[in-house]
């Protein structure tokens, strides 16, 4: 076996490419399936590794530069891996227009992380998305998975400082 067929055989036997494989068949390999596809992926691994990147050109038969210009073009998608803890900021209209830039610049301040980064220690992630749906509560972010509305730059610097202080202590604990 070459070593492109072992890692041919590898990818078939990755549970995370056959549920890709699951959404572009669903999806019935249409070309506008791109931008879901993507969205499985990114699900699925965390973030969208060069791999996989090739995968989903390969089996949507699109040219890779347009699955790399879709998954640039949209900031909900990430090409590292994310750290521990996550928060991602809404940076649509509604959240823009309500103050989520704020947020964003005092987090990436108090954290030493640029937006769309993690941080050295790869502890804390800080992400920036478009519209999330819930534009009445602007602006919204989501810190580790639990969806906060009306958010301030004051009372997400406080959580997401709470959230990382207490796994420093857990993790200070286990050593
Ligand atoms: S613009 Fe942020 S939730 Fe819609």
């Amino acid at each position: 076996m070459t070593t492109q067929e072992k890692s041919g055989a590898n990818l078939l036997q990755d549970e995370r490419y056959k549920t890709i494989d699951r959404t572009i068949k669903r999806l019935n390999r249409r070309e506008d399936a791109l931008l879901e596809v993507l969205n499985t992926a990114q699900e699925v691994f965390g973030y969208l590794p060069q791999p996989v990147l090739r995968y989903v050109a390969q089996q949507l038969h699109v040219p890779l530069s347009r699955v790399y210009g879709v998954a640039t073009f949209y900031h909900m998608f990430t090409f590292e891996p994310l750290g521990e803890h996550t928060c991602v900021v809404c940076a649509g209209t509604a959240c823009h227009v309500k103050g989520s830039e704020r947020i964003i610049h005092t987090l990436s301040e108090a954290f030493d992380v640029r937006p769309g980064g993690t941080t050295a220690d790869k502890t804390f992630s800080l992400t920036v998305t478009r519209c999330l749906g819930s534009c009445g509560l602007a602006p919204v972010v989501v810190v580790d998975g639990q969806v906060h509305g009306k958010a301030t730059p004051e009372s997400v610097l406080a959580q997401v400082t709470h959230i990382l202080s207490l796994a420093e202590m857990l993790k200070e604990g286990a050593r």
